[in-house]
């Protein structure tokens, strides 16, 4: 695995962890008083919301969806198709949405819409990376770990054809992989 990349994102593990830290710290602030749903868009996300909602100082529920918007190769189809709806009812809650990563924006723009119609009191977006150089859909994340230039990254949950989310770091695939 580790020869397929071939630059890491982050200087170090530690530089990820302080990123996290970041934002939990500052969703801490945000919703203190408030009991935040956190919906994690699945299968990107499992690594970056384990370490988020630790990061998180408040009481919270958490929740999952399971989409698809991308075939075998590194460009989203623009579709997105629901294979896992939510299990608990966002009527009223303040939805925390969090993804591993923002890029043409299909997938967001189409699940920020789903949720709002099953009237929650507020919805933010939370990513660990935001490639905004391929952004085609409206829509922005509210809170960002890291903006990355237009790259095809893996690891720490991230994919390419489902393998590489268990590297323990971001990495950029070497184009020679999936050209
Ligand atoms: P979007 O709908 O184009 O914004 O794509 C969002 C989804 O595409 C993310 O949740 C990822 O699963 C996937 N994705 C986008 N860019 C990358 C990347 O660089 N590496 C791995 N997956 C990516
Ligand atoms: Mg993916």
């Amino acid at each position: 695995m580790n020869q397929d990349v071939e630059e890491k994102l982050f200087a170090s593990e530690e530089e990820l962890k302080a990123i996290i830290a970041r934002l939990g710290a500052q969703i801490t602030a945000d919703y203190a008083g408030k009991t935040p749903l956190f919906v994690g868009v699945l299968r990107g996300c499992f690594i970056f919301m384990a370490d988020l909602v630790r990061a998180c100082d408040l009481p919270c529920t958490i929740d999952f969806m399971v989409v698809s918007s991308y075939g075998k190769g590194t460009t989203s189809t623009g579709a997105v198709k629901i294979i896992k709806d939510l299990t608990e009812n966002i009527e009223g809650r303040d939805v925390i949405i969090v993804e591993d990563i923002l890029d043409s924006g299909n997938t967001l723009s189409y699940l920020k819409k789903y949720m709002e119609a099953r009237r929650p009191a507020s919805i933010r977006i939370v990513t660990l990376l935001d490639k905004p150089d391929r952004r085609t859909a409206d829509v922005k994340a509210d809170y960002v770990g890291f903006t990355i230039p237009d790259a095809f990254v893996v690891g720490y949950g991230l994919d390419y054809q489902e393998k590489y989310r268990n590297l323990p770091y971001i990495g950029v695939l070497k184009p020679e992989i999936y050209s």
